[in-house]
């Protein structure tokens, strides 16, 4: 009985050893594997307890970091300037109480040079994160050089609109009042409408911007008609009623150089059918209601509101009550009802452009 139970705790601590050895086996592959997978890291990684201080670091050869795996039992607010550290610990804090991977950028400066990184907080079940460092300085340049791209593109999107527009009205005399007037009531207008949603968002400043290309096919009318006081004779007014086209075929010469501009299309719609009329009876292509587009209805009220406040060749300038009433009277046969409502609800503004501009 005895030998038989001695020989029982044997077996019994027999296996318990093997078991050992197979926990110690998979804690050293575990290990192993962990070696390796640092090993192949690229980005420099530490370890930080919960009371701030680095209990591990690896920094890989090739990183551009500051700071060496020496920073190993020191405290991380010795490395981060104040403000950064604040930001540092509030990321380091959220991401031990939520338990889940924070990212914090930042900056350092490496032999005087500011180098931008991107943290990345994973917490631990002991009360410590791993913080894993990327050097983001490369994608931060490249990204500044784009934003410098596009707003270089957009100074001359805004100057070759701007010029070919002063050309168009300097040919009948105008100052370019008419043209910064215009496109002060279509930006109203828009933002009025809440054309956000009307349109992409960085887009709506090119439907105003294109308002002021809207009588560019006057450059196309001779000047005999475009200049000559008094009133037109039908065949006169026939040939003025070719600027809309005019305008449309000079546009498609711009995008066959330009390509799709992303202001082309809307100064298109502006130019095109900035006289139709919402009941069809419009020039060129006498397009009716909702078939006219949006840009070109609001151009429509701007253009005619315009005409009506200021001195022409052939009337006296109205006052501003006068040419609310001629608009609001067009709602329905000349103009978008519902555009004559936005004019409506913002017609004040509308005077005070007009005194202002
Ligand atoms: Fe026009």
């Amino acid at each position: 009985m005895t030998s038989s139970r001695a020989a029982g705790r044997a077996l019994g601590l027999s296996r318990l050893r093997r078991r050992c050895l197979d926990l110690e086996e998979e804690l050293r592959r575990e290990r192993s594997r962990s070696a390796a997978i640092v090993e192949a890291l690229t980005d420099p990684l530490f370890v930080v307890d919960g009371d701030g201080f680095i209990r591990y670091g690896h920094v890989p050869e090739e990183a551009s970091f500051p700071l060496g795996e020496g920073v190993v039992g020191h405290r991380v607010e010795e490395f981060l300037e104040a403000e950064e550290l604040e930001r540092h610990y509030r990321t380091y804090r959220r991401c031990l109480s939520s338990g889940e991977v924070k990212s914090f950028s930042g900056t350092f400066s490496v032999e005087g040079r500011h180098r931008s990184y991107r943290t990345r907080f994973s917490p631990v079940e002991d009360g410590s994160c791993v913080a894993l460092i990327r050097d983001v300085t490369g994608e931060r340049e490249a990204e500044s050089r784009l934003a410098c791209r596009a707003a270089e593109l957009e100074r001359h999107q805004e100057a070759i609109i701007g010029s070919m527009a002063i050309l168009a009205e300097s040919r009948d005399g105008g100052t370019g009042a008419h043209i910064e007037r215009t496109k002060a009531y279509v930006r109203l207008l828009l933002e009025t409408s809440g054309a956000a949603t009307l349109y992409p968002p960085e887009h709506v400043d090119l439907v105003w911007q294109s308002a002021a290309l809207h009588d560019v096919g006057k450059v196309g009318v001779p000047d005999a008609i475009l200049l000559k006081p008094g009133r037109l004779t039908k065949e006169e007014f026939d040939v003025i009623k070719q600027h809309p086209l005019i305008g449309a075929r000079i546009l498609e010469r711009v995008e066959a150089i330009l390509g799709k501009a992303s202001f082309i299309p809307y100064a298109r719609e502006i130019v095109e059918y900035h006289h139709e009329r919402w009941d069809g009876t419009g020039y060129p292509q006498g397009l009716k209601g909702e078939a006219i587009p949006f840009s070109a209805r609001l151009m429509a009220v701007a253009d005619v509101y315009d005409a009506l406040v200021t001195e022409r060749p052939y009337h006296e300038p109205m006052g501003h009550d006068e040419a609310l009433s001629v608009i609001v009277g067009g709602g329905g046969s000349h103009f978008d009802p519902a555009v004559v409502a936005l004019f409506l609800s913002c017609a004040d503004r509308f005077g005070e452009i007009s005194r202002s501009l």
